[in-house]
């Protein structure tokens, strides 16, 4: 089981990203929050002191994501705050020069980050890679050349066609709530999974693991993740946000209450499907990224960012399997993606509008 817990802590079940394994949760120490000091809360932070708490762990995943290496990689397996390993020491020099190279030559912007050089590896490459194809060389500044935009569509023309595609507006409008159940898949392994999603935007998940459950629940404004194994944790405001966005693609809610602007990104091939990329952008939170199928008008993929000190973390969602459920179609397959492991879900029942308990979003009884 202790396996299983360490493959399921990368992998992010309807937005809740990050489940990590982390130290402070087995004392009595209090939890990291966005008030809240890096510092205060861990032990032994001699650079990210001062950074929000809760963009710790977020920052420890895109240090994970742009090696392409494990936690224990630099840290001593559950002990957190031990300097023991080398690479550790190395990261924190790492961070170091990274805050220099942006504050001193990039107007404190983030333009470069653990990414730039190690794209992927703890080794950063020196020597230029000979491609498989012929390359194709740029002649001119690429932030000069003109981006490809012709026939771009209107976003209004593309989520009028989506909404269309989902079954219309007034059937979308009295989904009320979704009952579905099927199987998550990580890893080759399967498990039983209960999903209930309300159009306000409550959700709670329960994979039933070997004997144990995993159950994330969100009540709206709060929300519990239970690990097996683990004290029940809060979910962190990125999590929350996440899951919020889920909802909406689960129930084809109206993009433009929750994204103030629109923009047209670019057009992108995924498989065999032609999409539209649209940007959803909101004020102080970085853009969502959603690929529209010009056939089917159907949305395909949605890519997410959460915020770290350090970077942004990618969380890819693709749908498919879209079936009819009453008057609605609605994804009945989806996998989610980060740099460093994914899930999917395949649906088998699907009901919608039916009672569900209150306490099913509620705080979930911990270990
Ligand atoms: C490339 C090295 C590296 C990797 C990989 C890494 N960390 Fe860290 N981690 C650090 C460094 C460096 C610090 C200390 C930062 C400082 O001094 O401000 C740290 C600090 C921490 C702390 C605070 C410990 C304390 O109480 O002082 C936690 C918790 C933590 N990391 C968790 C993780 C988790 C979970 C992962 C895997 C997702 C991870 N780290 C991956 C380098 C790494
Ligand atoms: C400007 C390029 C650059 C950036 C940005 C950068 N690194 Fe590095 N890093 C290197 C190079 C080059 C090496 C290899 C040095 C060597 O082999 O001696 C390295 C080595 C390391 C190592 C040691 C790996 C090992 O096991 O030998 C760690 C850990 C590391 N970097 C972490 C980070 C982290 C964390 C960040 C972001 C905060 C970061 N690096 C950003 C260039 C960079």
């Amino acid at each position: 089981m202790e396996k299983m817990v360490t493959k399921l802590r990368t992998a992010r079940f309807l937005g809740f990203a990050l489940t990590l394994g982390v130290a402070w949760a087995h004392g009595q120490t209090p939890g990291p929050s966005p008030e809240k000091k890096s510092g205060d809360v861990f032990k032994n932070l001699k650079v990210l002191n001062d950074t929000p708490s809760d963009l710790l762990l977020p920052s420890m995943q895109f240090i994970t994501s742009s090696l392409g290496v494990h936690c224990e990689y630099c840290h001593v397996e559950n002990a957190f705050a031990k300097d023991d390993k080398k690479p550790k020491q190395t990261a924190r020099e790492m961070m170091r020069m990274v805050e220099e190279i942006n504050r001193t030559k990039f107007q404190g912007k983030q333009e470069v980050t653990c990414y730039s050089c190690h794209r992927g590896s703890p080794k950063p490459l020196t020597v230029p890679v000979i491609a498989d194809a012929t390359p194709r060389l740029a002649s001119s500044s690429v932030s000069d050349n003109p981006r490809d935009v012709a026939n771009q569509p209107s976003s209004h023309d593309v989520l009028s066609k989506y909404i269309t595609a989902r079954g219309g507006a007034s059937a979308l409008g009295s989904l009320t709530n979704l009952e579905e159940r099927g199987t998550f898949e990580s890893d080759s392994r399967r498990f039983p999974v209960e999903l209930y999603l309300t159009k306000s935007g409550q959700s709670a998940t329960t994979i039933h693991l070997n004997g144990t459950d995993r159950i994330s629940a969100f009540e709206g404004t709060t929300g519990w993740i239970v690990i097996p194994g683990r004290p029940i944790r809060v979910m962190s405001s990125a999590e929350m946000d996440a899951a919020r966005l889920d909802a909406a693609f689960q129930f084809g809610l109206d993009l433009n209450t929750i994204f103030p602007e629109i923009r047209f990104k670019e057009f992108s091939k995924l498989s065999t499907a032609k999409s539209v990329v649209l940007s959803g952008q909101r004020p102080g939170l970085p853009p969502v990224e959603m690929y529209f199928d010009i056939t089917s008008g159907l949305v395909l993929r949605s890519v997410y960012y959460s915020t770290s000190t350090l970077g942004l973390n990618p969380i890819q969602t693709d749908y498919s399997d879209y079936r009819r459920v009453g008057a609605v179609k609605v994804p009945f397959h989806w996998t989610s993606s980060t740099p460093t492991g994914r899930f999917s879900v395949q649906i088998t029942t699907v009901r919608v509008n039916v009672s569900i308990p209150k306490e099913v979003f509620s705080k979930p009884r911990g270990e």
